[in-house]
């Protein structure tokens, strides 16, 4: 009997579905996506204890929304939250492209960004990186037609680790058309430690055009909880609420964002210990002959060409699950005891290598 099949949108049988980093295998060291290595603070897990999870959550998170207004210096309707900033970036397509139109992003960069576009139905052009691994800003102010919609710069860039310079986003900002989006992601931006380094929030009052993008994933430690928010122009962020799922930010990830708030001075001495191991991480492997781009993320990108998956596997062997990315190996920076780890497998295939 033949089978008969459903019809559905014929692009999408050529989306590939988004990859997670491996999970993590007993005694290995998960270094694969991009996570906070340290357990949630005893004060964040208090305070998400006692919530009654058989309400649905308040739809606007008004809680949040209000403490993160205040903290940026904007008005509360400049803000919305959503499950992982992943899902804003979602929403920011949905409000910004219809199916003729172009999402333009640097790439090699965040992985979502092509899985969201084509997950869309627009169209993607991906403007390759500068050698050194930062956005080719000039190449993607050049690909910039009619057509295209929103802008995506990450800073610092997942997974090749620089930032974009103050000087070289103002420049950029000064050169498009002020109807056209540009979101700035900082899903790393706590990391950064380069004093030229671009300052999302610092810039909004300057560009109406442009949204900038946060995550509580990372340097906050609530990569299980699901918590990103996006600032911007009222009537952008008008159109994200618009196109946004219905309750999709749970009482649980707003509670625990907010108590992050509060306990921000131990999760940013958290995230100097980081940020120290990543400079360590980053001065070990150039002394062994990587080139290593800038890293101003909580990760180091090593550029392994065709011998990635090798490296990969190599890296596997000795206990610490990375990820190949392509034409090169991402390698997030996790607790201390990996560090030795990680440096004496760089070592011991950096010389086949070169
Ligand atoms: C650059 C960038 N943007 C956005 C995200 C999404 O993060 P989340 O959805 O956890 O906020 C990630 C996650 O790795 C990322 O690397």
């Amino acid at each position: 009997m033949s089978e008969a099949r459903v019809r559905l949108r014929p692009d999408v049988a050529s989306i590939v579905p988004y990859r997670q980093g491996r999970l993590a295998a007993e005694d290995a060291f998960k270094l694969s996506s991009n996570e906070n290595p340290y357990p949630p603070l005893p004060g964040v897990v208090e305070a998400i204890r006692s919530i009654d999870f058989n309400r649905y959550p308040e739809a606007s998170t008004s809680r949040l929304r209000d403490r993160l207004a205040q903290r940026w210096g904007v008005g509360p309707e400049q803000v919305i939250a959503g499950p992982g900033s992943v899902t804003l970036l979602a929403y920011l397509i949905w409000a910004s492209c219809t199916q003729q139109e172009d999402v333009l992003y640097a790439w090699r960069s965040f992985e979502g960004y092509p899985m969201l576009a084509s997950s869309a139905g627009v169209r993607a052009i991906q403007v390759p990186n500068r050698p050194d691994g930062g956005h080719d800003l000039a190449a993607m102010l050049a690909a910039i037609t009619p057509a295209t919609r929103l802008v995506l710069l990450c800073s610092p860039n997942n997974p090749t680790g620089p930032v974009i310079t103050r000087a070289e986003f103002v420049a950029f900002m000064a050169a498009v058309p002020r109807t056209m989006l540009v979101v700035l992601d900082e899903a790393y931006a706590e990391f950064v430690t380069d004093p030229d380094a671009v300052r999302g929030a610092e810039e909004l009052p300057r560009h109406p055009n442009l949204v900038v993008l946060r995550t509580f994933s990372k340097a906050y430690g609530l990569a299980g909880l699901r918590m990103g928010y996006a600032i911007g122009q009222e009537h952008v962020i008008d159109a994200l609420r618009a196109v946004a799922l219905p309750l999709a930010v749970t009482e649980v990830a707003e509670t625990a964002a907010l108590a992050s708030l509060d306990h921000e001075p131990a999760l940013l001495e958290r995230v100097a210990h980081i940020v120290e191991r990543r400079d360590r991480v980053r001065a070990g492997l150039l002394e062994q002959g990587w080139r290593v781009p800038a890293a101003q993320g909580n990760f180091v990108w090593l550029p392994t060409g065709e011998r990635t998956a090798e490296v990969a596997a190599h890296f596997e062997r000795a206990g610490l699950i990375v990820r190949p990315l392509g034409d090169g190996v991402r390698i997030s920076i996790g607790e201390e005891e990996s560090v030795e780890k990680l440096l004496r497998s760089s070592g011991e295939v950096v010389a086949p290598l070169s």
